[in-house]
């Protein structure tokens, strides 16, 4: 088999790492790739967005099977352009990523199929949607573009001249480009935060271990969102209870209301939620693995990914036991200084062999190159450092230990990750 990844995070890179497991595979192909990707896999230089340069590429170079990772090319219909082709891809269609790529069909949908998740309204006008917030005066507010951003689309004002501001952002400078056409103004919620993906065939649902992200730049949960600088799994505060609640009012009724819509879901169903004091409700669906929660998943998955994601895309998930590990998993992200905003590139990285790893942890890089039979920076996210321990505590302490022996000019990190829930 030969099989080809879209992507050139973190997150890709784990799944690499998982697939190479499968000895059916002879050859696995990431595109773009980075520079530790490269270690694992064949990199070849398309852009994860190009969706017919990958499909010729996938065409012309015998691929079985396409997983396709990332946000934008599934909501470009990347899947679908391949499929069209004869080969088979995991992962959403386009008309099924649209849970990620709008907010107010993800809002809507929920509404209509009675699923828990934050109060809204929705406003195509500045002025409009402005003066809901102001009529409401409950802080905070939450004011979210509709479209893809980067995860940077959601903005939370503490008062009157924050929400100005944001409204302002996003619907009038554009910042985040059409995405914000439209907004969605929601209620604000509380409770810790939980990450759960999912693979579904579009038949059954079937959760994977739990995670929870850090998306603050800086310790205590400070400074501003990012991508994710760090990861623990599993989520101390997702009891079987709370799954059983989940799987209830939350999973299977998205797998329904998407086969209803017509719009069938297959692949890896990402569930963002908050455990309010009235129970889970979803604050985000992603229609992809999130990264860098993917790189904590993984490493507890005993089963086999490849054979999974096949049993997404032929419908037969239902007959897959798939097996966890009861151990736990820790990644802590080495940023570049200055992400999510300016910073540099091309410093080199120590502490790393030839093959971009480092003894006692895994290393899955984000943000790198080679150069120079060097390993260099090359993006905000850098390197996932990444361990498995018989506890929380554990794994946080060989993950820590790696990012002390790993490192690079102007680092940044945070020391906090899971640093709550060591105890509980
Ligand atoms: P999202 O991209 O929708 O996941 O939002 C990014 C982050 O903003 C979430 O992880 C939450 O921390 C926060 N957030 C989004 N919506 C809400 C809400 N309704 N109430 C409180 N926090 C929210
Ligand atoms: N870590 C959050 C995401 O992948 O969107």
């Amino acid at each position: 088999m030969r099989v080809l990844v879209v992507g050139s995070g973190g997150r890709e890179h784990a799944i690499v790492r998982k697939l190479k497991e499968n000895k059916t595979i002879d050859h696995i192909i990431c595109a773009p790739g980075n520079g530790g990707i490269a270690a694992d896999a064949e990199c070849v230089d398309i852009k994860a967005t190009d969706v017919e340069a990958m499909t010729d590429y996938a065409v012309s170079n015998d691929i079985d099977f396409v997983v396709v990772t990332p946000d934008d090319p599934l909501a470009l219909g990347m899947v679908d352009a391949i499929e069209a082709k004869g080969i088979p891809c995991f992962g959403p269609r386009k008309n099924a990523a649209v849970i990620e790529a709008s907010k107010v069909f993800s809002k809507n949908l929920m509404k209509k199929y009675g699923i828990p998740t934050a109060g809204y309204e929705v406003f195509d006008d500045a002025e409009k949607a402005l003066a809901y917030v102001l009529e409401q005066n409950r802080w905070p507010a939450v004011i979210k573009a509709d479209g893809l951003a980067l995860g940077k689309g959601v903005l939370i004002a503490q008062n009157e001249e924050e929400a100005r501001e944001a409204v302002k952002e996003l619907m009038i400078d554009q910042s985040f480009g059409e995405a914000g056409n439209r907004v969605v103004v929601e209620e604000f919620m509380t409770g810790p935060e939980v990450s759960v993906l999912a693979f579904t065939d579009g038949k059954v649902i079937r959760p994977m271990i739990s995670s929870m992200d850090h998306k603050r730049a800086n310790d205590n949960d400070e400074g501003l969102n990012t991508g994710g600088m760090g990861t623990i799994a599993p989520s101390p505060f997702y009891t079987p209870e709370i799954a059983e609640t989940c799987m209830r009012e939350i999973f299977l009724p998205t797998v329904a209301a998407m086969n209803a819509e017509g719009r069938t879901f297959q692949g890896c169903l990402y569930f963002g939620l908050m455990l309010t004091p009235n129970g889970p409700r979803v604050v985000e669906y992603n229609c992809r693995f999130g990264d860098p929660e993917t790189q904590v998943v993984l490493p507890l998955l005993k089963s086999d990914l490849f054979t999974i994601m096949q049993a997404c895309h032929d419908g037969t998930l239902e007959d897959l036991d798939i097996e966890w590990s009861d151990q736990a998993c820790a990644c802590v992200i080495e940023a570049s200084g200055g992400y999510p905003q300016k910073y540099g590139r091309g410093y080199e990285i120590f502490g790393l062999d030839e093959n971009g790893q480092c003894e006692g942890v895994t290393v899955y890089h984000a943000g790198t190159r080679r150069g120079n039979g060097m390993y260099l920076t090359n993006g905000g996210r850098v390197l996932g450092i990444t361990a498995v321990g018989r506890n929380l505590s554990e794994a946080l302490d060989k993950a820590y230990e790696g990012v002390n022996r790993i490192g690079f000019k102007d680092m940044h990190y945070r020391t906090d990750i899971g640093g709550k829930l060591r105890d509980l």
